[in-house]
């Protein structure tokens, strides 16, 4: 009792700081589902291949029954003792059913064992992410459906540049999280091979089966190399990798939402209770979801610094720096969790002030570029002079402190004298995204028509 499950070649017991550097059963206890299933796998292969007898299979396994049921109700003793997962349940296993828990371990390893939980707790992970991922776009869907008219400014460098639909804005988030959908797919399926069996690092003199635990397991194959199956952490990195990518989506967007609410913008609000306020300040509301959103990301980038870092000098096999793989691959998944629900539930619950996003989408002499458009197009003038025309009557207006649609005619045919009265036509916000036809351009009927296409993709 308390002996480790290696003793036999020791004298002493780790010395408390040995154990507190070494143990993990704190973070890895996480693990506790896949542990059970690769046991599982792993025993009843052992039967099949008369690795195992069919009795001593029967005790293991419905020793891990028990196990699992006292993990559940949450009776299953954790012990610092045990150093890890699988050790605890190993010890577990022998505290329940005596001799037959010390055969689980024939033909394994801790090294191949914890490489097939840890690949399938992160391939979980992907399958969630990427269902709040779509979760998350069908809310933006939603609202881009109810405001594919619905006029804003169209930004660069944060400086009015066109006017977009705020339907458009929104569907081009549903653009960037079906990227980080496809990238978290591809993840899974390259990560989707069997470890189980490399053993230490050099395979098993035993009859193993690895394509029937591959099987049961949902692997696509064994893994086919045993010293890679027990060495890299690849798949963590890809899958931290693309959990980086979408963070930062998460966060640019949630940078817009903050600027939109500011009362200088103006654009959006939030309810009540997707807002804070201030200890001493009466009048605040803070938008500390979406700054927070946008603070996650700097947790879930960093733990893909974390993990390459301590993955990049390590020589082949297995070397307890591993170990370190774990927390931030858990801590960047929270993060991502967290982060995504709570922009879906901001997306669903933003109230846009869409008369206040109209009148800013006009302002700004943002469809300067429609009238250098109609020079080009009604008087023929090369697109360079049209400018150079356009900019000396945003100047003029500027000056006279009016907006380009309300400059008089003179004027502009004091600028050129071709101009006519049609070109008050395209000087409207409307008319400008109206004007905007070319595919996946902001004109309403294709932003429409983009929603339609996610709709019955996401369906
Ligand atoms: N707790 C260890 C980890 O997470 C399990 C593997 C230990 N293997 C070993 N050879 N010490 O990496």
């Amino acid at each position: 009792k308390g002996q480790t499950l290696w003793g036999g070649r020791f004298n002493a017991k780790p010395s408390e700081i040995m154990q507190a550097i070494n143990v993990s059963i704190g973070v890895d206890q996480r693990l506790w589902e896949q542990d059970l299933r690769g046991s599982r796998a792993h025993c009843r292969m052992l039967a099949a291949t008369g690795i195992l007898t069919g009795s001593d299979a029967q005790a293991i396994l419905s020793g891990l029954d028990t196990i699992e049921a006292e993990i559940r109700e949450g009776r299953f003793p954790f012990r610092d003792a045990f150093e890890d997962i699988h050790m605890n349940v190993e010890a577990r296993l022998s505290e329940l059913i005596g001799e037959p828990s010390g055969r689980l371990h024939t033909a394994r390893s801790r090294n191949d064992q914890v490489a097939t939980d840890f690949r399938l707790w992160v391939r979980d992970a992907c399958d969630r992410t990427i269902e709040q991922l779509q979760g998350l776009q069908r809310a933006l869907l939603a609202r881009a459906a109810d405001h594919a008219a619905d006029l804003m400014p169209g930004f660069t460098h944060l400086q009015p540049a066109q006017p977009v639909t705020l339907g458009h804005h929104l569907m081009a988030y549903v653009e960037m999280f079906g990227r980080d959908v496809s990238r978290f797919a591809d993840a899974r399926a390259r990560m989707n091979e069997n470890p189980l069996g490399a053993a230490a690092l050099a395979g098993s003199p035993f009859p193993i089966n690895r394509h029937a635990t591959a099987a049961e397991l949902g692997f696509d194959r064994p893994m086919g190399n045993s010293l890679d199956a027990v060495s890299d952490r690849d798949f963590a990195l890809e899958t931290l990798a693309a959990a980086s990518i979408c963070a930062g989506h998460l966060s640019r967007l949630a940078e817009e939402i903050v600027i939109w609410m500011t009362p200088q913008f103006g654009f959006v609000t939030l309810p009540d209770d997707l807002t804070t306020g201030s200890s001493i300040m009466p009048q605040k509301r803070n938008p500390d979801a979406a700054e927070l959103v946008r603070a996650k990301a700097g947790r879930v980038m960093g733990a893909f610094v974390a993990l390459s870092t301590v993955m990049k000098g390590l020589p082949l096999a297995y070397s307890k720096d591993m170990q370190e793989d774990k927390p931030p691959v858990f801590q960047a998944f929270d993060a991502l969790d967290l982060a995504t629900g709570a922009m879906t539930a901001m997306v669903a619950a933003l109230i846009p002030n869409t008369e206040r996003m109209r009148v800013a989408a006009g302002s700004g002499f943002s469809t300067a570029t429609d009238l250098a458009d109609w020079l080009v197009r009604e008087l023929n003038l090369p697109f360079r002079k049209a400018h150079h025309v356009t900019g000396h009557a945003v100047k003029r207006a500027e000056g006279l402190g009016v907006d380009l649609s309300q400059l008089p005619l003179a004027e502009l045919q004091a600028l050129e004298p071709g101009i006519t009265s049609e070109v008050y036509k395209v000087l409207t916000p409307e008319a400008s995204c109206a004007s905007r036809q070319s595919f996946g351009g902001t004109a309403p009927e294709q932003v429409r028509a983009r929603i339609a296409e996610w709709k019955s993709r996401l369906s």
